[in-house]
């Protein structure tokens, strides 16, 4: 692919939002990015207006009855594909920079070390749904979960972050250990933003150095 694809991912309230805010400034003051293209910001589920739709179907609070855990994988898988070919296949092929809040690593993470549903089955699917496109870099904010928890304290949480520390416990194990593939750079974000985004900024330029 022409552009590059930048993923953040880590447990609920890891610093995602205010990295990518941080990062995304940088790179469009810099000339990284070729002249002509341009930074694309998305997020998973959600990204496309049908995905809207399936977040709101997946996130709820006010379902009588939750979706069960494969319905849950399914949903997120449909996301994903919708994602894929309406948003960031075009964008990386015109040589545009995407950047994504979530992606595959929050399902394996979530679905598969959360929920215990059969890793082979979650790579299969995100096999299907992502046809081959994958992240340049994944970034892992890492943060204990007490900190997840006291940096959402007076957040609405949503059906998936009502579930709780041993949930969120075991999400945090599967990051870990997606985080060991040498596309993955896990990041400690207990420390102040300005130093987290230092070290997201110096692997951008290795990213590229190495291409
Ligand atoms: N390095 C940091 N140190 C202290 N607080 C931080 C840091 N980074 C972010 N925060 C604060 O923690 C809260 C959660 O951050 P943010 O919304 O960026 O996380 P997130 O990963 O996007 O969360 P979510 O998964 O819920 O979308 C915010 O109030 C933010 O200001
Ligand atoms: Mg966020």
């Amino acid at each position: 692919m022409k552009g590059k694809f930048i993923v953040f991912e880590g447990i609920d309230g890891s610093g995602k939002t205010t990295q990518i805010n941080e990062l995304s400034k940088w790179l469009i003051g810099t000339d990284l990015i070729p002249e002509n293209n341009k930074l694309v910001i998305t997020r998973e589920p959600g990204g496309t207006k049908l995905g809207k739709s399936i977040r709101s179907l997946l996130l709820d609070t006010s379902r009588e009855t939750p979706p069960d855990s494969i319905t849950e994988l399914l949903l997120y898988a449909a996301d994903r594909s919708q994602h894929v070919n309406e948003i960031i296949r075009p964008t990386l092929e015109k040589g545009d920079w995407v950047i994504s809040d979530r992606f595959c690593g929050s399902t394996l993470a979530y679905q598969g070390y959360g929920r215990n549903l059969d890793i082979n089955l979650i790579k299969d699917l995100e096999a299907i749904a992502t046809q081959g496109i994958a992240p340049d870099i994944t970034f892992l904010l890492d943060i204990p979960i007490e900190e997840s928890i006291r940096r959402r304290i007076n957040r609405k949480d949503d059906r998936i972050e009502k579930e709780g520390r041993e949930f969120l416990s075991n999400v945090s194990l599967g990051f870990q250990a997606l985080s060991e593939d040498s596309n993955w750079k896990k990041i400690s974000a207990i420390k102040a933003k300005e130093k987290i985004i230092s070290e997201i900024k110096s692997e951008i330029k290795k990213l590229l150095k190495n291409k």
